[in-house]
């Protein structure tokens, strides 16, 4: 078995090991959704089940049966049809689940409505998340109220539905040393995507051009698909948290932001740099974007294994509300301005997020719910590191010559002893680096 499909089946083990005796778990793929009239967008798998199985193909389904004497691991999916793939392209088919994806049975998609009732016969829960897959709740139920209806012949529905998902994210929150190694490799096509535009950025191009120069970078070096819809904002532009229009024309003067980043192997890499159209900073520019840096710096040092989640959020907030204060931007100490929230006309985001298979990833950011509870950092978690400043051309509350400035600087940030490992350093962010590279 290849060491991809060992860890499949480990991470499988692991969620079977935490469900309840008696219990079946359904975990339904994603669904094939219509761009226009008879054309798709690209397909791209459900997240968890990818994790679990790593199984491509829209319209699948994943059964686990702890303890089930026949087999475990039980797949529906699209059954092998000549015509469709000489059309739509490969189908493993049941026997290509077992053969390929380690699948102990497997069934195509029509018999579904004749083999997962009986295998949820029996089961005291089913593990499901309701709500995500809407098409599938109403099968779902349906087949537990027939069940339902036949227990007077001594045929027992299931008592309880159990969301899973808390279980899986629990699990996708700490990545493997095989995840980190995907991860670093999407970190690294996409901070040398960022670099390129530097270099071929000039006044007078289209904010699309410098998107179009980094997915030809994406899909050149072998990545997926952009993680997300790339935002190339430049002037006022940088203030709109997801622009992703880029259609305005970058002008000599302004800055430009740029946040993109690809998905790679199914796991996503989130980068922004912001960078002067015409390759220099104005005095202006420049003391806002070392603020936002040494927010960043103190930010990524505080993602250390014991740290709790909020620590590189306050710690940098501080570093932006005593920069801000310091050009007076902002008035009132430093503890005021934050009780009051009264930074966030400038700063309106939190510092980061967990990144991975999604690129606002899985994963509970607080324990217990609680509202001033949050998780302690551990070893193998991703998150970003992303602050940022926005003066609006319309924030009358400051000088003219700051308005249209917005900075944001974004890096991915994989927890580590003895120290964070930050997997997008090789796209400059200083600036003496950045000037440096554009005028090369
Ligand atoms: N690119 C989305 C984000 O930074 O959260
Ligand atoms: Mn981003
Ligand atoms: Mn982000």
């Amino acid at each position: 078995m290849s060491k991809i499909a060992e860890e499949y089946k480990k991470r499988r083990r692991n969620l079977m090991h935490q469900m309840v005796e008696g219990s079946i778990a359904i975990i339904p793929g994603a669904q094939e959704v219509i761009r226009s009239r008879d054309t798709h967008y690209p397909f791209r798998q459900d997240s968890n089940l990818a994790y679990l199985t790593g199984f491509p193909e829209p319209e699948a389904l994943a059964v686990l049966i702890p303890g089930r004497s026949q087999g475990e691991f039980i797949v529906f999916c699209r059954d092998k049809d000549r015509s469709r793939e000489i059309w739509d392209g490969f189908r493993a088919g049941p026997d290509g689940a077992q053969s390929e994806y380690g699948a102990d049975d497997a069934f195509p998609i029509s018999d579904m409505d004749d083999i997962l009732p009986g295998l949820i016969e029996g089961r005291e829960k089913v593990y499901y998340s309701m709500g995500s897959h809407p098409d599938f709740d109403s099968k779902l139920l349906n087949w537990i109220n027939h069940i339902r209806a036949q227990s007077r012949a001594g045929i027992s529905p299931p008592g309880e539905i159990i969301d899973p998902e808390h279980m899986i994210h629990e699990m996708r929150v700490i990545k493997t040393t095989t995840e980190l190694g995907v991860m670093r490799k999407a970190g690294k096509i996409s901070a040398a995507a960022h670099k390129m535009a530097m270099q071929f950025c000039k006044p007078g191009m289209f904010e699309y051009q410098l998107q179009a120069l980094i997915e030809h970078e994406f899909a050149d070096k072998g990545a997926d698909a952009p993680a997300y819809s790339s935002i190339v904002g430049s002037g006022d532009n940088a203030c709109i948290l997801h622009y992703i229009e880029n259609r305005a024309v970058m002008k000599d003067g302004d800055l430009v932001l740029i946040d993109a980043g690809c998905e790679y192997q199914g796991y996503a890499a989130d980068i922004t740099r912001t960078f002067p159209v015409n390759g220099t900073f104005s005095d202006e520019q420049r003391a806002i974007y070392e603020i936002v840096l040494e927010a960043q710096a103190v930010a990524i040092d505080a993602c250390r294994i014991g740290n709790t989640y909020n620590r590189p959020h306050d710690d940098s907030l501080r570093v932006i509300v005593e920069g801000l204060r310091g050009l007076k931007l902002l008035q009132g100490t430093t503890d005021e301005i934050i009780e009051k929230r009264s930074y966030t006309d400038f700063y309106m985001h939190r510092v980061g997020h967990w990144l991975g298979m999604d690129v606002h990833d899985a994963g509970d950011y607080k324990v217990d719910g609680a509202d001033s509870n949050w998780r302690e950092f551990e070893s193998g978690m991703v998150t970003t590191v992303e602050p940022g400043i926005y003066i609006h051309a319309d924030n009358k509350k400051v000088p003219a010559k700051w308005r249209g400035i917005g900075i944001r600087i974004e890096d991915d940030i994989a927890l580590r002893k003895p120290g964070p490992e930050n997997m997008t350093a090789a796209v400059p962010s200083q600036i003496s680096e950045i000037e440096y590279l554009m005028k090369a």
